[in-house]
């Protein structure tokens, strides 16, 4: 078909369409018509003003959409009149720009709602442009990829969460490889089943990611299978960060912990404390007498033999409510700046004397710059002495003993690290080493009162204690200490 037979045919078309179909200059001059307006015919209509034809106006029409499009340079929808019934009374609402080259050079004005399309797909692209806001600013990692595992959106908590910047998600990760070890497959088959939420849905569920670092992060997931037509088309994934909520659990915890202990600790003591004093009148009387007796009376060798060993007992006994009195704090402090490295050297030379530790490795990395820590002297060798001595008693004489001491970065406290190559402690008695008469040992062999004093003493100096193990490698405590006063 020729092209003037086709343009003919598309003019008759406009002029057999039921509905007003003008263009208008910018000036709202009508260039061309496709109706009869008020008995005129279409050609006397050419140059004339729409407002003023259509609605005896001489300015433009308030709800003018051509006015509008020319404020947009685009495509115009006026809301559509609410109260007219009949087509006729319809007055131009949409409105669309003609170019040459890259000019306005007309607008088409129509009074029918064919166009509506426009302002649908306007609303489309803004509500599209809304979702796309509430993804990109949601707290939680947003991801979505297609049945493949292509990444389509990937938001930017997710970026902080993953690693990765938005580019490299969308061009190169895969959503598989953001699980590890082929766990992808565990969360698609959790989805596609119906236990956690209903089928196609994964309600807070707790899974392991990993970053582009490698590193494995605990998850929260909320996840859904996006279905069309029944058919799976797409997986979106809201991932919650749990590193900080878990930590704080952690911290929690321990906290909680140190309170039970603190508490235990100070009814223990009283109770030790009340004890200790009864004992000692007793034991200063049996002391005494057995003196007397072995100086007054002229005995047989065996008769002396076992009043001397009266007196060693009792000398024992005495010592260990010397440490119970110690243990409750009932001997007086004395406070004084002291070198932490050289009350440590100090007991490792009265220790390492002894035969337990004659195939030990030892080795001191101390920090000689080390400022002086207030502290009672006399309960650091008994801090240090209990941890040593259990160190040395876990490793059964044999292994390395590392001991560390440097200053923190905040400047103003001390950190000493004991650590040995023993067999470690299992996690059931690790959060019960610290109580007092906790053992292990054999009966005889341990009181179980080591460590709580350990823990007393380093409560009485402001600071904390903490041991750290893993079965079959080891153990180390770690105890930090305020420096308190920087006065020597
Ligand atoms: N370095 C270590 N390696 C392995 N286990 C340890 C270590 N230090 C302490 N423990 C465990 O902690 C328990 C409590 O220690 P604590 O010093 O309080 O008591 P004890 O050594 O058993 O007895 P005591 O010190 O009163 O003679 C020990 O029985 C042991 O099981
Ligand atoms: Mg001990």
């Amino acid at each position: 078909m020729g092209i003037d037979k086709e343009k003919e045919y598309l003019l008759k078309a406009i002029g057999a369409f039921q509905r007003r179909f003008i263009v208008v200059s910018p000036k709202f001059k009508i260039l061309a018509a496709n109706c009869r307006l008020n008995g005129t015919a279409e050609s006397e209509v050419i140059g004339k003003c729409c407002h003023l034809i259509f609605y005896d106006r001489q300015e433009p029409c308030d709800n003018c959409a051509v006015k509008e499009a020319i404020a947009k340079r685009k495509p115009t929808l006026m809301p559509k009149p609410q109260n007219t019934l009949d087509l006729d009374e319809m007055p131009c609402y949409f409105a669309y720009p003609i170019y040459s080259g890259d000019e306005i050079e007309a607008y088409v004005s129509m009074d029918f709602d064919l166009p509506t399309r426009g302002g649908l797909e306007e609303k489309l692209h803004r509500s599209n442009a809304f979702l796309r806001n509430l993804i990109f600013s949601a707290v939680d990692g947003v991801i979505a990829s297609d049945i493949a595992g292509k990444v389509l959106i990937f938001n930017d908590a997710a970026t902080k969460v993953f690693g990765y910047s938005v580019d490299e998600a969308l061009l190169y990760l895969n959503v598989r490889d953001i699980y590890p070890d082929n766990k992808a497959y565990e969360v698609m088959r959790n989805l596609r089943s119906d236990q956690y939420g209903g089928k196609g849905k994964l309600q807070s569920y707790q899974v392991d990611i990993i970053s582009k670092n490698k590193e494995i992060i605990p998850i929260f997931l909320n996840a859904a299978i996006v279905y069309e037509n029944e058919k799976e088309v797409a997986t979106i994934g809201f991932f919650h960060d749990l590193r900080e909520e878990l930590r704080m659990k952690e911290e929690l915890g321990k906290t909680q912990l140190q309170l039970l202990q603190a508490e235990k600790m100070s009814s223990l003591g009283k109770l030790a404390a009340g004890v200790a004093h009864q004992l000692n009148n007793p034991l200063g009387g049996i002391t005494l007498f057995t003196k007397l007796i072995l100086e007054e009376y002229d005995l047989e060798d065996g008769a002396k033999e076992d009043l001397n060993r009266i007196l060693r007992d009792a000398k024992r006994c005495r010592d260990t409510v010397k440490e119970l009195l110690e243990f409750t704090r009932q001997t007086r402090q004395l406070m004084r700046p002291h070198d932490i490295n050289r009350s440590l050297t100090r007991t490792l030379f009265l220790l390492e004397s002894q035969t337990l530790f004659h195939n030990i490795e030892i080795v001191k990395e101390l920090d000689a710059s080390l400022p002086p820590v207030l502290s009672d002297i006399q309960q650091l060798y008994h801090l240090f002495m209990n941890i040593i001595l259990n160190a040395a008693q876990a490793m059964e004489g044999k292994g390395m003993l590392t001991i560390k001491s440097y200053l923190l970065p905040d400047g103003d406290k001390v950190c000493i690290e004991i650590s040995d190559t023993g067999p470690g402690i299992s996690s059931e008695n690790l959060p019960h080493i610290f109580e007092p008469f906790f053992t292990t040992k054999e009966e005889g062999k341990g009181t179980g009162l080591g460590l709580s004093l350990a823990y007393r003493i380093v409560q009485n100096h402001g600071g904390s204690i903490q041991a750290d193990s893993v079965p079959g490698n080891g153990t180390t405590f770690t105890i930090v200490l305020p420096v308190g006063s920087k006065k020597t």
